[in-house]
């Protein structure tokens, strides 16, 4: 299959590369395409002819997205629009990528592909916008929400507690509670899914959930490091957005493409970090 990626330059774009052998990639980092960009889109798609278009591009300053609506919107919501618009003209399948975040978090279960969305941040509420339009104007869609996603390539909390992991103590919220995704993982399931022509909504992430500060111990213990982890309640810790406090992910939806449990992520990084 012949793909055009948008959002190369990120982790996902990344990974994406290292894993889609059996297709061909073009990959268009931000300078190459801007996805807001309609006649740049249309450029794009007229060019390469793919027979997907997956989207990895994104805003995805979650707190600064109060600050700067515009911008959240324009990324999360108007690119996702524009590739499914000019998709649907050409009869081409879209993949477009979407978050927990769009759930309130106020769940006492995993929430499934069937629960209804009710972002509480500018970023959940620009990604659902994105995911709406997507819906409305490409029926040949999928899209995917996952979770706390990380890699080696890119700015993710598992490379920040990394770089913290030498001092003697870090604090981490433990009323948070997600399913961590090693970009990897999600690029295999990707891969899987995008042979399928299943259209629908799908979520993958790392399987089962876990809070912040489980995930920092585990990893820490991998590591091999004595820094200590100290749990603190998330109003220690005051963002501009609300974050979801349980955005754990599972899945419904047929066919059932499950990703590695989030222990197994954790270690594959660690493995190939190190
Ligand atoms: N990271 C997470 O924890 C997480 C969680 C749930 C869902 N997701 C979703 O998963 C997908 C992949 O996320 P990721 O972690 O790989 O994101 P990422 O590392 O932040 O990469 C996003 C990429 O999109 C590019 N981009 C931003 N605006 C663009 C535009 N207008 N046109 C073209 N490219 C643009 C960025 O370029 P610049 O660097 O130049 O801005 C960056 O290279 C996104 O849809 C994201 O919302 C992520």
């Amino acid at each position: 299959m012949h793909i055009l990626l948008p959002g190369a330059g990120g982790q996902l774009g990344h990974a994406i590369q290292g894993i889609f052998s059996s297709h061909k990639i073009v990959t268009c980092d931000r300078q190459q395409l801007d996805i807001t960009d309609l006649d740049a889109v249309r450029a794009a798609v007229a060019t390469h002819a793919p027979d997907l278009v997956l989207n990895a591009a994104a805003y995805n300053a979650v707190d600064q997205a109060e600050r700067d609506p515009e911008a959240a919107y324009r990324a999360n919501a108007l690119g996702p629009r524009n590739l499914a618009l000019v998709t649907a003209a050409r009869g081409i399948p879209f993949l477009h990528m979407s978050t927990n975040y769009v759930f309130d978090g106020l769940s006492h279960r995993p929430y499934h592909e069937f629960d209804r969305p009710h972002p509480q941040s500018v970023y959940g509420q620009s990604k659902l916008a994105g995911e709406e339009a997507v819906r409305a104007l490409n029926p040949r869609h999928y899209i995917v929400r996952t979770s706390w996603v990380y890699h080696t390539h890119g700015k993710n909390f598992i490379q920040t507690m990394r770089a913290l992991s030498r001092q003697p103590e870090v604090q981490v919220v433990n009323d948070q509670f997600g399913s961590p995704t090693y970009a990897p993982h999600l690029a295999t399931a990707l891969a899987r899914l995008v042979t399928t022509e299943a259209f629908g909504t799908y979520h993958m992430a790392g399987r089962g959930g876990t809070s912040r500060f489980e995930l920092i111990r585990t990893f820490y213990a991998l590591l091999g490091v004595r820094s200590q982890v100290k749990p603190v309640p998330s109003t220690e810790m005051p963002r501009l957005a609300q974050c979801p406090s349980y955005a754990v992910l599972t899945t419904l939806q047929e066919p059932s493409i499950y990703l590695p449990p989030w222990q197994d992520g954790l270690a594959q990084f660690v493995q190939s970090a190190l």
